[in-house]
This record gives C-alpha cells, structure tokens and sequence, in this order.
C-alpha cells in the first residue's frame, strides 16, 4: 500500500486527476470505477478541466459506480446517478451507454446486483477504482462487520453513516436505510485501488484502515490484501499516522523522484 499525505485537498485531488488521466493516455477505453460523496468532487473538477483545457478523452472509457440509495430514482436530488451526471459525466464526453451506476429502483435486486456483476467482467474488469472512505472505516457502503469476500448486495447502512450523509438531506429521516453497494470483494478485484481520505473526521478510520489490522470492522482495511493500492491522504485526515515519517520518506525516495 502506498501512502501520500497531501498538503492540501487541492494537491490531493490534482494527484488523483493525473494518476487517472495516466491511465487514460495508455489505455484510452479504461474502465474507471467511480466514488461519489464529498471527497472525490475536487478529483472530478479537476478531471473536467483536463477534458475542457487539454482533451482529455473519456469517448472510449466505461465507469462502474460503487453504490446507489435504495429508493432514490435517478432524477431525485440526493441519488448518485444525479451527483454523478451534475458532477462528472454532462461535462465530458463519455457514452451514455458507458455508464453504469446501480439501480436504486429495480424490482428485482438480487437480479440486478449479480448482473452487475456480469457486467463488470464482461467489460474486462476495472483498471481504477476510486474510493471515498467513511469515518466508520467502511469503503462503498460495506459497513463495519461485511465480510472481506462480499458481492454487489443490497446493504442496511449503519447509523452513523445515515447521520453522516443527512448533510446531504433536508431531514436526517430523508436518508434512505439501504443502498444496493460494490462488495469488498468486488472492489479487490480491481486492478489498481486509489483511496483519497480528506478531513480530521476521517484521521481515525484512516489510521486504522492502514496501521490496524485487516478486519471486517473496518472495510477499508481490506486494501492491505491488495498488490496495487493506493492512499492519498491531505494533512488532516492523516494526522493519526504512527508511521508518517516513514511514508514520506519513501515517497521521498522513490526511484526517480526528485532530490531536494
Ligand atoms: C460513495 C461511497 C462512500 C463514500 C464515503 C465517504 O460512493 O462509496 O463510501 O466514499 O462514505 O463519503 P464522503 O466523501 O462524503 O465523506
């Protein structure tokens, strides 16, 4: 696992934006998963810029969302497919037909999640995945106690991330109670992990998913199993590390970086 604490959100998320935009410019039909909520937003504007200013090309590339409210239909507000096509998708030239995002609405989920599934591998597996983290450890929304295998499922959320995400909401009761999420074992199998955590609230999951043991309480942790994940963290949200010094020094000297 590599780690990169970031000065500031800013760096962080212009870090994220050129690792994607690396894999875009090797492998233009990349398959990309995407992560909604707060922390990505500053990685997806800056990807919006490089499309605008530099053409950058999403004509090519498939994007698999981690999860999707329970309940909330595309149009609605609050509903991932919304956050997604307002932030991300209607500023680039990606296929329409290149986007998938859980249903939130399908009368049959277990259909639907194991479709999901199907689709993914048919579309060759994702090269990327990013990854928000929650302050309860969880990664999509597999929360404390999902088992390190799990599958693309309809998942009760815990209490904690319904009051954390009611930010979201005009009434912390508006917070759907289920979201149909990515399991970790499908996160795992992507080829490379990019985990961005921002903010003093997420310091103390963060050091747990990187410094704790592996453990399904904390679902994040599960990035330790993977050979190519990585961390990119800003200075709060990496404030409980016992090992900073460490991670900086390898950055620090890493084959070819630059000596100061
Ligand atoms: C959202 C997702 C969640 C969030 C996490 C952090 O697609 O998968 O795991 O990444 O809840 O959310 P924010 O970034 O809003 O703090």
């Amino acid at each position: 696992m590599e780690v990169v604490v970031h000065k500031t959100y800013e760096e962080m998320s212009r870090a994220a934006a050129h690792l994607v935009a690396d894999v875009l410019n090797t492998k233009p039909n990349a398959v990309l998963g995407m992560a909604t909520g707060s922390t990505p937003l500053g990685l997806y504007q800056v990807l919006v810029r490089m499309h605008r200013e530099e053409g950058l090309d999403f004509s090519q590339v498939t994007t698999f969302n981690l999860d999707e409210y329970v309940g909330l239909g595309p149009k609605h507000e609050q509903s991932y497919h919304h956050f997604m096509h307002d932030n991300f998708f209607k500023h680039v030239n990606i296929a329409p037909s290149n986007i998938y995002i859980p249903s939130g609405t399908t009368s049959n989920y277990r259909a639907f999640c194991e479709w999901y599934e199907q689709r993914i591998k048919q579309c060759g597996g994702i090269d990327v995945q990013i990854l928000g983290i929650g302050s309860d450890g969880h990664i999509a929304f597999n929360e404390p106690g999902s088992s390190l295998s799990s599958r693309t499922r309809l998942k009760t959320l815990a209490r904690s991330t319904i009051e954390d995400n009611s930010r979201f909401f005009k009434h912390a009761d508006e917070v759907p109670i289920y979201a149909i999420t990515m399991g970790v074992g499908t996160i795992l199998e992507a080829r490379t992990l990019v985990l961005l955590g921002c903010g003093a609230n997420k310091a103390s999951a963060v050091a747990a998913m990187i410094e704790g043991p592996v453990t399904a309480m904390i679902t994040a942790s599960a990035l330790q199993l993977h050979p190519s994940s990585m961390v990119f963290l800003d200075e709060t949200a990496a404030s409980n590390l016992k090992m900073r010094d460490y991670y900086d020094w390898v950055l620090k000297m890493k084959p070819g970086a630059p000596q100061v």
